[in-house]
């Protein structure tokens, strides 16, 4: 069964990014009745910690090395979750920008899954590669400012560079954003920016 991965990374009850992807889902389950979609909600599922022998298998494989037992172990685990994301043919991610960034549970989420021979590679002849197949992916991103008109009061959006590059760095380029923003300030203007972000995203749906 073809399948949808879908990253949750807000834990609000109100979040406009969870609601972006809500009317997202609403329309692609009337497209593709037949998909299945697998949701990883960061904030209810606990990622393991970065170090130890999960980080000691990362710089294992950098030299080429082979990986202890408890290596071999952590890197399993980190397998299954980077295989999650790289099996699915499609991917959405929805989350918040937090501190002109990604909230730090995202930001773990990749610490974990960008791994040498796994998600990405490097030989001095080539350079770096992804090793995820390409397929399309949609990140709802949403943000107290605005920076849909560019009214973001000279504040700075880090998480959209950072997300494009981290998600080609292992092989994912057909990656459109929709911004939700802003979800702060005047309630005609909040109301305005999720509605149009809404529409957006239920037309990209028919399609997706
Ligand atoms: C810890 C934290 C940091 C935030 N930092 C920013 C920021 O740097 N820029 C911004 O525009 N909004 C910022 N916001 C506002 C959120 O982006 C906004 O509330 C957004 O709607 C959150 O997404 P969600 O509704 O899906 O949870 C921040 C909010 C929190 C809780």
């Amino acid at each position: 069964m073809p399948k949808l991965f879908h990253l949750r990374c807000s834990p609000r009850a109100a979040s406009a990014s969870s609601a972006g992807a809500d009317a997202f889902l609403a329309q692609f389950r009337q497209t593709r009745p037949s998909w299945d979609i697998d949701l990883q909600d960061l904030w209810r599922e606990t990622l393991p910690e970065f170090d130890g022998a999960a980080l000691e298998a990362k710089y294992t494989r950098l030299g080429g090395r082979s990986f202890s037992d408890s290596e071999r172990d952590a890197f399993a685990v980190v397998e299954r979750m980077a295989m999650r994301f790289a099996l699915a043919d499609r991917v959405l991610i929805s989350s918040p920008m937090w501190n002109f960034g990604v909230p730090y549970k995202l930001k773990q989420w990749f610490d974990l899954i960008v791994q040498p021979g796994l998600t990405f590679t490097f030989s001095p002849a080539e350079g770096y590669r992804g090793l995820v197949k390409d397929r399309p992916t949609i990140v709802i991103l949403a943000s107290g400012s605005d920076f849909v008109t560019g009214m973001s009061r000279g504040r700075v959006d880090m998480a959209t560079p950072y997300l494009r590059d981290i998600l080609r760095f292992v092989g994912v380029h057909s990656v459109r954003f929709v911004a939700i923003g802003p979800t702060a300030g005047a309630g005609d203007q909040v109301k305005a920016a999720r509605g149009t972000a809404e529409r957006r995203l239920i037309e990209l749906a028919r399609t997706f």
